[in-house]
């Protein structure tokens, strides 16, 4: 281990308080891929008296905002769901030329373009801003679109985004009642804060905003997403669907035709054998259509703790240490065999 990448965390509920486990329990491993020890220096909370889990040391919790940015850290990760007070932390760490990583969609489809220009301006000084933990849960939509299909003309991005909203609606296919998927979702931590966002489709369509700014560069804030999201009691659309050897999916899409944006989420009725339709438990799947490649289809967890702060992992990592080094290389490889 060379280095020390000192962490500020804002929020430590679901998504703050899996980072914190599973930097604590990965550590030998990111040493081990990128020469870097990750140390956790300051914690932000809401409420300083609720009880933390056994990784977070109670000295560096704090409730005060001004403290949180004072810390000593190299890179400030979002994790609140807040977005007067994400934006707040966004604005002072990317001026003050730091590193910032964020899960909060909501902030991204609010002002993503004007926090990548902060970013821009402050380059020099080591400002950068990531957001894979944002959309897509486990699955790296965002670096997919962001990177590997940075040259690509893009036809079209469509996805199940809400790996809560599949969760509930995979229950209902078990027979169970709504109410008893619903409350199943909520105590797994893979509902929103307020989970109506989540069924009345609002969380899918900050992300998929977010994903048609990435792949056609509109403002996620200015696009217009026509938004019906499930009905109160989805019992009469998961029989639909059955009876049909199908099963119901909150979908979204975004195309871009002949110069006009089109962008909506809203229940389909999917065949078994569609990448959609395959999605299990709290799963998403997104396809993207690029003139060059066909269809490219990602699939894999998308919400809960685990897969949430695996993305947030991913993003202060490669902001920890150049690509190069993250490619293991035969000795590096040893060197792990040998400790393990
Ligand atoms: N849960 C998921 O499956 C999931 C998946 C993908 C992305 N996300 C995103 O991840 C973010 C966090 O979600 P979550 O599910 O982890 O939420 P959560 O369980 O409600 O946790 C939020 C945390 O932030 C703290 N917090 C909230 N507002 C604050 C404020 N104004 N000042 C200081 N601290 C504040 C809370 O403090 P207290 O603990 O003191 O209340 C809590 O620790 C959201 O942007 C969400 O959209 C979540």
């Amino acid at each position: 281990v060379t280095t020390t990448l000192r962490v500020a965390l804002a929020g430590c509920g679901t998504v703050g308080g899996a980072l914190v486990d599973l930097v604590s329990h990965s550590a030998r491993e990111i040493a081990w891929r990128t020469g870097v020890r990750i140390e956790i220096v300051r914690v932000l909370v809401r409420d300083l008296r609720r009880l933390r889990g056994p990784n977070v040391q109670r000295e560096i919790v704090t409730d005060d905002v001004d403290d949180f940015l004072a810390s000593p850290a190299d890179v400030v990760v979002e994790a609140t769901g807040d977005v007067p007070t994400a934006g707040q932390i966004a604005s002072a760490t990317l001026s003050s030329g730091r590193r910032f990583v964020t899960a909060n969609k909501a902030l991204m489809r609010d002002s993503g373009p004007e926090l990548a220009a902060l970013a821009h301006r402050h380059r020099a000084s080591g400002a950068t801003l990531d957001f894979e933990a944002a959309v897509g849960g486990g699955v790296p939509i965002v670096r997919l679109l962001r990177e590997s299909m940075a040259g690509h003309v893009i036809d079209s991005v469509r996805g199940v985004l809400s790996g809560s909203a599949n969760y509930i609606l995979w229950r209902m296919e078990q027979g169970e009642s709504f109410a008893e998927s619903l409350s199943c979702a909520q105590e797994r931590g893979l509902t929103e804060a307020d989970p109506s966002r989540d069924l009345q489709g609002v969380d899918a369509a900050d992300k998929i905003a977010v994903l048609a700014w990435l792949a056609f560069g509109v403002h996620p804030r200015t696009i217009d997403v026509r938004l019906r999201g499930l009905p109160d009691d989805p019992r009469d659309l998961t029989s639909a669907a059955r009876s049909r050897n199908s099963v119901a999916r909150l979908a979204a899409h975004a195309s871009h035709v002949n110069g006009k944006l089109d962008v909506a989420v809203g229940p389909e009725i999917v065949d078994r054998t569609h990448p959609f339709g395959r999605t299990t438990e709290d799963q998403v799947a997104i396809t993207v259509v690029s003139r060059s490649a066909g269809q490219i289809c990602l699939s894999g967890r998308g919400a809960g703790g685990a897969a949430t702060a695996s993305a947030l992992l991913a993003d202060i990592v490669r902001a920890a240490a150049p690509i190069p080094v993250l490619l293991p290389t035969e000795l590096s490889y040893a060197n792990f065999q040998l400790q393990t």
